[in-house]
């Protein structure tokens, strides 16, 4: 195929793949709007569970729907006993992510029915994965340290219910209202990495559950959703306030990124990371200061002149793993209380690609060998 007239776009940058009314971003101005709807307003206003709502059916829900809605996930948040009893065979030194992503896929098994244009079928899909999710994430990390996973509590709301199943203790009300705050801003991103495979794998018609564990596979990367932890990561290396300014300057030097900075969409703070901060504070002041946020600032504001005129500041991942921490989550559970969230987003993508699909078949242009004879095996 004659491909000299193609243009390659790596990475896809500024190509549109489809077209899409669920989340809008000004990435010069640092607006992030879902179905219209500011983020900081939601984040004010609303909870994880309407704004899931709102972002898979596309209006808010009325008084009467948002309470079927938290009691139909209510209901759907316990585990078969199969798929705990598979988690236990999963190796305890495994990574978090790895466990999602086989037990999400494994729901497949248990809701074989592929009925994706029966409305009943996508409820209860949807239903699913927002109350399973939570669950399997909090059961891998007691089953890791030996313990039995614990039972939802139907007295809790959705996020004090996942701190309790993850902690083993009922949290302060401010940690679950922080926690769900967190839920709210990392639901829904357009096109990233992870919501694009979840597009990809729902153009193939392949169930909710297959379309959501791709998306679990796709944000583990340390460039996506995995960079929360390499952040903490890299705080803890810095150490001090005073180490700051001569890492940043090794960095650019030797051409290491700084974790949770930059990001392909915004060229200014990202609207989510000022929220975080702001989040962060709340907890400090009400739970006693972290030191590694003192590393944090100065690492700002020491990067800010260095890397600023090049659009590149702090994204979502630079302050959520300290929020993370100071609710005394473990670090490589980060990424998996991402998907916890982002789960909403990619829920209403792949609605939204069935409404009107037609399956990713992209081009490439071949660079490799031109057509040659086979050389028999003695011969080569
Ligand atoms: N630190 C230092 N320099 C950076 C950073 C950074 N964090 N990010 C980008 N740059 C520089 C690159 O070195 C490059 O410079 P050059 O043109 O002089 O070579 C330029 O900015 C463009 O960088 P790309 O990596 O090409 O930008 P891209 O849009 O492809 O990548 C990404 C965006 C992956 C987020 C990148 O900024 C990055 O790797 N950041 C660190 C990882 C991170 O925080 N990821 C989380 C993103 S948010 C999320 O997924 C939830």
């Amino acid at each position: 195929m004659d491909t000299s007239k193609l243009i390659l776009k790596p990475g896809l940058e500024g190509i549109p793949v489809t077209q899409s009314s669920i989340c809008d971003i000004d990435g010069q101005k640092g607006h992030l709007l879902y179905r219209g709807y500011q983020i900081e307003e939601l984040a004010q206003k609303s909870s994880f569970l309407e704004t899931a709502f709102l972002l898979i059916w596309g209006e808010l829900p009325t008084t009467s729907e948002l309470r079927n809605f938290e009691a139909e996930v209510q209901m759907h948040r316990r585990l078969s006993f199969r798929v705990r009893d598979m988690m236990k065979c999963f190796p305890a030194s495994g990574h978090p992510m790895d466990a999602l992503q086989s037990s999400a896929a494994s729901l497949g098994l248990f809701y074989s029915r592929r009925a994706i244009d029966d409305p009943k079928y996508v409820y209860n899909a949807v239903i699913r994965l927002i109350a399973k999710i939570p669950t399997m994430i909090a059961a891998f990390q007691l089953i890791r340290k030996g313990h039995d996973p614990i039972q939802p509590r139907d007295d809790l709301s959705y996020s004090s219910n996942f701190l309790y199943m993850l902690t083993e203790k009922e949290q302060d009300p401010l940690a679950a209202k922080v926690f769900d705050k967190c839920l709210i801003l990392h639901a829904e991103h357009s096109l990233n990495a992870s919501t694009f495979s979840a597009r990809v794998t729902a153009s193939t018609l392949t169930d909710p559950y297959a379309v959501v564990a791709s998306a679990v596979g796709t944000l583990a990367g340390p460039l996506h959703g995995g960079a929360n932890e390499d952040v903490i990561a890299m705080l803890d290396e810095i150490k001090l306030p005073e180490n700051a300014k001569s890492f940043i300057k090794d960095s650019i030097l030797t051409k290491r990124k700084i974790m949770g900075f930059g990001h392909r969409e915004y060229k200014v703070k990202d609207p989510r990371a000022m929220i975080l901060q702001q989040l962060a504070e709340e907890l400090f002041d009400r739970f006693g200061k972290d030191e590694m946020y003192e590393v944090a600032k100065q690492l700002e504001e020491e990067a800010i002149p260095l890397l600023g005129a090049k659009g590149i500041f702090p994204n979502v991942d630079y302050y959520s793993g300290l929020v993370y921490r100071k609710l005394g989550i473990p670090r490589d559970l980060f990424t998996p209380i991402f998907a916890i969230s982002r789960v909403a987003g990619w829920l209403a993508h792949w609605r939204e690609q069935l409404g009107a699909n037609r399956i990713f078949r992209p081009s490439q242009i071949y660079t490799g060998s031109k057509p040659r004879s086979w050389v028999p095996l003695d011969e080569r």
